[in-house]
């Protein structure tokens, strides 16, 4: 249940008995102190110009009309026209029993919509690199978020498969194999195999004709041609596969659908734009004026669609997607995933999709940008010799660096576990450091702080966690089995009662903004509000009341299942101990 929503529709109907304008807006916030209550309601203030009245007899009329006895304990008009709302504790016990006995912890499942995503897209000719990383992960995130809301989500994993280079590389791959490699062999190194092909091309005499040859060739479906086409995306795909395995994203083969599955639609999205009218020849390509995307001196943005030789490119693919994923998978929302560097892009083939009718007027089509992940110098994040990190190897060093932090630690672990253990602190630091930051910015990649137990960070997190498993051992009992109700009385209980009823209210966030930083903010001052609970209010010694106990201990487990709950939803592995 959302306690925002409950309160904002009684506030709604309290308006209506006072006359207020029905399009009165209705800010409803957090409080950002105790003393002001749980949440704050402002509406009085504008309100105030438009009745012509003071904000605080506004106020006072709202708080007389507003029907809030059952799940409120005091509304007080605070300041120039503010009403405090502080919950009742027994209202606040009973809504988080109720999301302990729902398998769904409380969090209520909404009308269902169709919501493609485009997420990872990792360019096939080269080895997936640190760029991708970001897409990967956000998206991975919100995919699993919009899950757990009720949705139907469709990936689409948009793989550069596709275009010129692919000559110059199946040009290589082909004389690979005559001199009998094998293609993983020949592909082990993606990198050193593009830069090989690259220098053919730059310097040998004859090859970059023939690397032409192999674009058209491709292009017009030679079946030689296409089959070693495959298996270069075969071994390239399955490069892809190792990192996804590594990093826990819900990625499969199916989801693939690369812009090479649209090359026959490319033909036909051409010529539709023509024939409306919507695109024009000019110095013999096919392009798009946007004059609403003039320039200063008020020259229209031209968005190409074919170039001249005839060939297409990303925005032509992208407008056959746009179609697809709209019409044929029924979009109600298509979300995609790609560094900021491509807002333009984005923003403009949505511009010529709606001119031309590729995508339904309720499809929305909203490009998730994000910033750069820098190293510590500011500078895209690169090896020390300047070359482009490989994601495997990123990861891996996540994986050893863990297993640094969580050395000499005493415990009952075996090998096996530890290692397991190791491997999930060390991903999950990795991850967690990168969704934790506002989608939108850059951010610096820094080891030493994604991996230590204080601050925001996966480790203190699965650590919270483990802390609320321990105690469940000490007391010996099953999470399930505790008998009792929630007792509220001490502050630290109250605080820690309201962050978990709150948990609804981050997810639909992350759901409208694809803004998975908003979840971790959530669990990291739920596990901060939960280890001043622990603190305060002992569970354990024996001369805590067993009353008090029975509800402490659901209370923590409650806590245990909503923070495992949000790292799954993250992309996050928990441990039972560490
Ligand atoms: N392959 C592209 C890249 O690495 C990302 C593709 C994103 N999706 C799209 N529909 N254009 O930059």
């Amino acid at each position: 249940m959302n306690i925002q929503q409950l309160l904002l529709d009684r506030f709604k109907q309290a308006l209506g008995k006072i006359d207020a304008p029905k399009d009165t807006n209705l800010p409803l916030t957090r409080s950002t102190r105790p003393e002001f209550g749980d949440y704050q309601f402002n509406g009085a203030m504008a309100l105030a110009k438009t009745l012509k009245q003071k904000p605080r007899d506004i106020a006072e009329q709202i708080l007389a009309a507003v029907e809030l006895d059952d799940m409120v304990e005091k509304l007080e008009v605070a300041g120039p026209g503010f009403i405090n709302i502080h919950l009742r504790p027994q209202w606040l016990a009973q809504t988080l029993s109720d999301a302990l006995s729902s398998a769904h912890l409380g969090v209520d499942k909404e009308t269902p919509q169709t919501v493609v995503v485009d997420y990872s897209s990792p360019n096939l000719a080269k080895e997936m690199h640190v760029g991708h990383l970001r897409s990967t992960i956000i998206g991975d995130a919100v995919v699993r978020t919009l899950e757990f809301m009720g949705h139907k989500v469709i990936r689409q994993n948009h793989m550069g498969d596709w275009g010129t280079q692919f000559g110059m590389l199946l040009a290589h791959l082909s004389d690979k194999l005559a001199s009998d490699q094998v293609a993983e062999t020949a592909l082990s190194d993606l990198e050193d195999f593009y830069r090989e092909a690259k220098i053919r091309f730059d310097e040998e005499e004859g090859f970059a004709d023939r690397a032409r040859e192999y674009v058209v060739r491709l292009q017009s479906g030679d079946t030689q041609c296409s089959q070693l086409w495959q298996k270069f995306i075969d071994v390239s795909i399955t490069h892809s596969e190792e990192v996804y395995k590594k990093l826990n994203v819900t990625l499969s083969r199916g989801d693939i659908m690369g812009e090479s599955a649209y090359n026959k639609e490319l033909a036909g999205i051409v010529a539709e734009l023509k024939e409306k009218g919507i695109a024009v020849e000019d110095q013999g390509a096919q392009v798009v004026f946007l004059p609403e995307l003039a320039d200063k001196e008020g020259k229209p943005a031209v968005y190409i669609i074919q170039k001249s030789g005839g060939g297409y490119l990303y925005s032509t693919t992208d407008l056959a997607a746009m179609r697809y994923r709209s019409f044929d998978l029924g979009a109600d929302r298509i979300l995609i995933f790609t560094d900021a560097r491509q807002a333009l892009h984005f923003k403009q083939t949505e511009m010529v999709g709606r001119k031309a009718g590729l995508i339904r007027e309720q499809t929305t089509y909203e490009h998730c940008p994000f910033g750069m992940m820098l190293g510590s110098d500011g500078r895209p994040f690169k090896t020390r010799t300047g070359g482009t990190i490989k994601l495997a190897d990123l990861l891996d060093e996540a994986v050893q660096r863990s297993a640094t932090l969580l050395a000499g630690r005493e415990s009952d672990l075996n090998d096996q576990q530890r290692e397991e253990i190791v491997r999930k602190v060390g991903i999950g630091a990795v991850k967690y450091a990168d969704l934790s930051k506002n989608r939108t910015t850059d951010y610096i990649f820094n080891w030493d702080t994604m991996l230590s137990f204080e601050g925001n960070t996966a480790p203190y997190l699965q650590y919270a966690y483990t802390r609320v498993q321990s105690i469940f051992r000490k007391a010996e009992v099953a999470q399930d089995g505790i008998k009792g109700e929630i007792i509220i009385s001490e502050p630290q209980e109250r605080a820690l009662a309201v962050q978990l009823t709150q948990f609804v209210e981050a997810l639909q966030q992350v759901e409208k903004d694809a803004a998975p930083h908003v979840l971790c903010s959530y669990l990291f001052e739920l596990a901060s509000l939960f280890m001043t609970f622990y603190e305060a209010c002992p569970i354990l010694k024996t001369d805590v009341a067993a009353e008090h106990r029975q509800s402490r201990l659901l209370l923590a487990s409650l806590t245990a299942r909503t923070l495992k709950t949000g790292l799954e939803l993250l992309g996050i592995e928990t441990m039972e101990k560490m």
